[in-house]
């Protein structure tokens, strides 16, 4: 077994019982206390908050670029490198074995797909460049876009618009975004009859909230491909893929999931997947894990994959967008009634995503208030894009509002210093 393109088992029971030891594994310092209520008011989050292992007085708010693993992924990812230094013949098939029967399904499950229909990726930018690559266009074809991409996405369409003489359109959109009414007018009115495909993201770097169902449709109804950005999404809420109804979808597992750093998944649906061919592709199995690097891969690291997706899973993906959405509210509320700040996130559910708030300050650049954040061991970023000079905070649910109020402490001694 070198890796995972052999056996397409999925193994329902074996995953059972990954998740069951895993949840087992969690239970000394356990997320939820027995008999806790399983709502999201009624979870202890400060004994979430105690599986981090981050410094003392730190504060990290900034997932959105690099997750940060909770102490049994730690574990898992380190017992697993060991395992790999002391026996590499056996801890390699044993990893193999352990991501083919029980980290792709469960990972599919977390999307709501087939384990047919996902592939194993470095990063959402390897996913979005063979999305870009490999769907089938001539010149003269046209793709949708939207003026918020991240150059992981956009870029190689850009550079398919030069090898291929394809024509990209990156439509203007407002920050932030108006209604769910106006992205759809937006874009509904630039399909012509030589569209082939649409591609925007579900959040954007910015955390711009797209009614992706509502697009997606739009597109099936025209017989255009959907594809889908989903690298600030999966993670930060309940994602689930059958129901957004998107032909391709890429993601980060690094930032939101909070698993190791260098795991993506590239989703394509069934139907569209003897169309799909991307540089990458091998003839072989009949399913997406055809789309998958080939070669050695780090198994330490997909394997602790698994284990990141049953950490959020045993908290709840329901309760951690609940939660997240409750902070990023609170954030927002906080920001809007500083005289000095300019809040620029929408405060509409429909309209901003739960984790990411943006924010300017005038007369403060966003680079120079994140150093100054980061000097004080504040970790945010800042968003100098989408004609934006702002500071960019993204609040997971370790977090606290203790830990909001501090960072505007904070922010507000910058201004004034
Ligand atoms: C919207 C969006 N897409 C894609 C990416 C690329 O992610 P990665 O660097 O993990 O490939 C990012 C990274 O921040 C992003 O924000």
């Amino acid at each position: 077994m070198v890796e995972d393109r052999g056996s397409a088992r999925t193994g329902r029971s074996s995953r059972r019982r990954f998740l069951e030891g895993t949840v087992a594994a969690l239970a000394g310092s356990s997320v939820l206390a027995e008999g806790e209520p399983r709502s999201d008011a009624g979870t202890d989050w400060s004994r979430v908050r105690k599986q981090f292992l981050l410094k003392p007085g730190a504060i990290y708010l900034n997932c959105a670029s690099i997750g940060v693993p909770p102490a049994p992924v730690v574990d898992a990812l380190s017992r697993n490198r060991r395992s790999m230094a002391v026996d590499p013949v056996g801890a390699k098939v044993r990893l193999s074995r352990r991501i083919i029967e029980q980290v792709r399904p469960s990972l599919a499950e977390f999307l709501g797909v087939d384990p047919r229909e996902v592939a194993f990726t470095q990063n959402a930018s390897q996913g979005l460049q063979s999305i870009a690559d490999g769907i089938p266009l001539k010149r003269g074809d046209e793709v949708l876009t939207t003026s918020h991409e991240h150059p992981a996405g956009i870029r190689p369409w850009r550079r398919r618009a030069q090898r291929d003489g394809i024509v990209v359109h990156e439509i203007p959109m407002p920050s932030p975004l108006p209604s769910k009414e106006e992205i759809l007018e937006r874009i509904g009115a630039r399909f012509t009859p030589r569209t082939r495909a649409l591609f925007f993201c579900q959040v954007t770097r910015g955390g711009l909230l797209n009614p992706v169902k509502e697009l997606c449709a739009l597109a099936r109804e025209r017989g255009v491909l959907s594809a889908v950005d989903g690298a600030q999404a999966v993670g930060m809420m309940p994602v689930d893929l059958r129901d957004l109804g998107c032909d391709f979808f890429a993601a980060s597992l690094h930032k939101w999931v909070l698993a190791p750093a260098g795991t993506g998944v590239l989703h394509v649906r069934r139907d569209v997947q003897n169309q799909f061919s991307p540089g990458l592709a091998l003839e072989e199995p009949a399913d997406a894990r055809r789309f998958q690097m080939p070669g050695t891969f780090g198994y330490s690291v997909r394997a602790g994959l698994g284990d990141a997706i049953a950490f959020l899973r045993n908290i709840g993906l329901e309760r951690i967008g609940a939660r997240n959405r409750r902070l990023s509210d609170y954030l927002k509320e906080k920001l809007a009634s500083l005289p000095s700040v300019r809040l620029i996130s929408s405060r509409s559910p429909g309209l901003s995503s739960p984790g990411i708030t943006i924010f300017e300050v005038p007369g403060h650049g966003g680079m120079e208030l994140r150093a100054g954040l980061q000097e004080r061991d504040i970790g945010v970023d800042d968003h100098v894009r989408d004609g934006h000079d702002a500071v960019r905070i993204a609040t997971h649910f370790f977090n606290t509002r203790a830990e909001i109020d501090r960072t505007l402490s904070v922010l507000q001694d910058l201004i004034r210093a």
